[in-house]
């Protein structure tokens, strides 16, 4: 494929491939993997991708999306605003993809009052995020990073009965707020590995986890171990107020930013973990802090932040907390699966294809069994795009 590059007047380095395409498909980040280009190239887009690091902000963005405009796959750290969605209309834009399940950078209303439909990523991140907020849980119990900064301070004189003594997982209740793909991932994780029983809320009863867990527990009984619960608790206080770990799995919206403020931690366990790996503004980082320094034996891990990238004054310094930069879904698969559901849902609104009824979103993940369809458009409804027959 040939390929060239330009600068646009804000600065931003772009590189082309496919110059001659018919469709032009701006995205803002280079993403790995290759399967997203050639489902891009079954339909002869022209495909110009954003050098760099920096995160584009609004006039970088309108610059490289100006001229006529097909479709755009952005990240969610931009933010895709009504005044963005009237821009890209003007450039006869059909579509924008985020490369993220989660879209609250985009403002979905903005986007359907001009008739683009909006793509996002399901399906591929379930199990390497739930892994993340897995990993944190256990870095964040048994104080591994602590450990580790000890150690590579070269202050380990000696093996000593209470040096780092954490807290052990097994037989322990984990929480659950959001407990759809994700959060039941990762409590399924908890329960088989630690033989925890599970607290959840939602608005939803998810049955599918809640027969897995029986199931699980009937088999540790026959095997003459103690079985686990699972319980669907009424508020999430309920799950705060009764977990030894609380990992947050739900979407940010206005129910759920500050979810857990200063009166929310007040209610957990003094020695309770609390994992986010949902969004940042789910909890108030400044209440999360203070209750850190008063609380020595509290702990949490963090993928996110309220004020991403910044981190609240004091967080980086409280030992109590194992903090990382928003890396639940960085596995090489889930990566590359994110990049080509993008691709796929610019193609699919490109070529006039309708929505995927399934949420196996596997075919997609393989040029070779690339469905005729857009793997998930969350406006789909608003806009009356079709789907396809079950
Ligand atoms: C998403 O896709 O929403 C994740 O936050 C990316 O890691």
């Amino acid at each position: 494929m040939s390929a060239e590059a330009y600068k646009t007047a804000e600065g931003v380095d772009v590189h082309v491939t496919n110059p001659g395409g018919k469709h032009r498909v701006i995205v803002t980040k280079e993403l790995p993997g290759s399967t997203w280009r050639e489902t891009l190239a079954k339909s002869d887009c022209r495909v110009e991708v954003a050098q760099g690091e920096n995160i584009l902000s609004q006039a970088e963005l309108k610059g490289l999306c100006s001229g006529k405009v097909d479709g755009v796959i952005g990240q969610l750290t931009e933010a895709w605003d009504a005044d963005m969605f009237k821009h890209l209309k003007g450039t006869g834009c059909r579509v924008y993809s985020n490369y993220a399940v989660g879209f609250n950078n985009v403002e979905v209303p903005g986007a359907s009052a001009v008739g683009i439909p909006v793509g996002n990523t399901p399906g591929v991140l379930t199990e390497t995020t739930a892994e993340l907020a897995a990993a944190l849980t256990l870095a964040a119990a048994r104080r591994v990073v602590e450990a580790d900064v000890f150690m590579r301070a070269g202050k380990f004189a000696g093996w000593l009965p209470n040096m780092f003594v954490g807290n052990l997982l097994q037989g322990k209740t984990v929480g659950i707020i959001g407990a759809g793909r994700i959060g039941a991932a990762y409590a399924r994780m908890m329960v088989e590995g630690h033989k925890m029983s599970c607290v959840y809320y939602d608005m939803l009863q998810n049955t599918r986890l809640e027969g897995y867990v029986k199931s699980y527990s009937a088999f540790l009984e026959s095997q003459g171990e103690k079985g686990v619960t699972i319980e669907r608790a009424e508020s999430p206080e309920g799950v705060f107020a009764a977990a030894d770990v609380v990992s947050l799995h739900c979407a940010l919206d206005n129910k759920s930013k500050h979810l857990v403020n200063a009166a929310m931690l007040g209610k957990m366990k003094k020695d309770a973990v609390l994992i986010n790996t949902a969004r940042g503004p789910v909890h108030n980082e400044a209440d999360l802090v203070a209750h850190l320094k008063a609380n020595p034996t509290f702990r949490v891990g963090l993928d996110v932040f309220e004020n991403e990238p910044d981190m609240y004054p004091g967080l980086a310094h409280c030992p109590n907390a194992v903090i990382v930069p928003h890396i639940a879904s960085a596995s090489m698969w889930t990566r590359g699966g994110m990049a080509s559901l993008a691709a796929a849902n610019v193609r699919g609104v490109l070529e006039g294809f309708p929505i995927w009824n399934s949420p196996d979103v596997e075919p997609f993940l393989e040029s070779s069994t690339l469905p005729d369809a857009c793997p998930s458009i969350v406006n789909g409804k608003e806009l009356k795009m079709k789907h396809m027959d079950a």
